[in-house]
């Protein structure tokens, strides 16, 4: 399974402010913008380095430098992963995908869908929740349509269906979440989840 889920204390408890019903929108967008630098620490393990030579005041070195990188944040929810990552990886180039979920169906809808150059970027899908699948399934196709090779998935929690879609449908697209929950409920909501992480980061519930 190409799943990972973070083990670690601090993004556990980012978890835990992120699942408090109480926690305000401003609380709510500062622990998603932390518990993102865990994610995207883990997501950006193994990614590929150029070599470069650095002066250090003592000698000369090897150094390393960024291969480009691109983040695909799936409006709206998406938003509140990309401080972080901007912040972490400066030089990244931002695209945007918007799709809506037929409520009945929880199939996405495309409404909207623009990337930068990902030929020879590694991708990173910024979709902080993982339930049925459909939305992030949709996006990995269109940025693998789009020329990507290398996609990596950032999600905060992910729930069986979704994980199980994504290995159906892009066995080699790897996931990072912080927690693996329960299941969906009738209204394909995660459980125990944080309830709509669009309405809790932007206080439109
Ligand atoms: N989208 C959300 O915001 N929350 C869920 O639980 C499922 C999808």
């Amino acid at each position: 399974m190409n799943l990972t889920v973070l083990d670690h204390p601090l993004a556990k408890h980012y978890l835990t402010v992120l699942r408090d019903r109480d926690t305000e929108p401003e609380v709510f967008r500062a622990a998603a913008r932390r518990l993102t630098y865990s994610l995207v620490m883990e997501a950006t393990r193994d990614l590929r380095l150029d070599e470069c030579p650095v002066d250090t005041p003592l000698e000369k070195t090897t150094g390393y430098s960024l291969t480009p990188v691109v983040a695909i944040a799936v409006l709206r929810a998406g938003l509140g992963l990309l401080d972080a990552v901007v912040e972490l990886i400066p030089s990244v180039k931002v695209g945007f995908a918007g799709v809506q979920r037929n409520e009945e169906t929880a199939e996405p809808i495309e409404y909207y869908f623009k990337p930068p150059d990902l030929a020879e970027a590694s991708v990173l899908i910024l979709e902080p929740m993982l339930a049925t699948g459909g939305s992030l399934s949709w996006a990995v196709r269109k940025v693998i349509d789009s020329g990507a090779t290398d996609v990596r998935c950032l999600c905060v929690v992910a729930a069986p269906e979704g994980v199980n879609r994504m290995n159906r449908e892009h066995p080699t697209v790897r996931i990072f979440t912080a927690s693996l929950d329960r299941d969906l409920n009738d209204r394909f909501y995660i459980q125990p989840g944080l309830g709509d992480m669009g309405d809790r980061l932007f206080g439109t519930t």
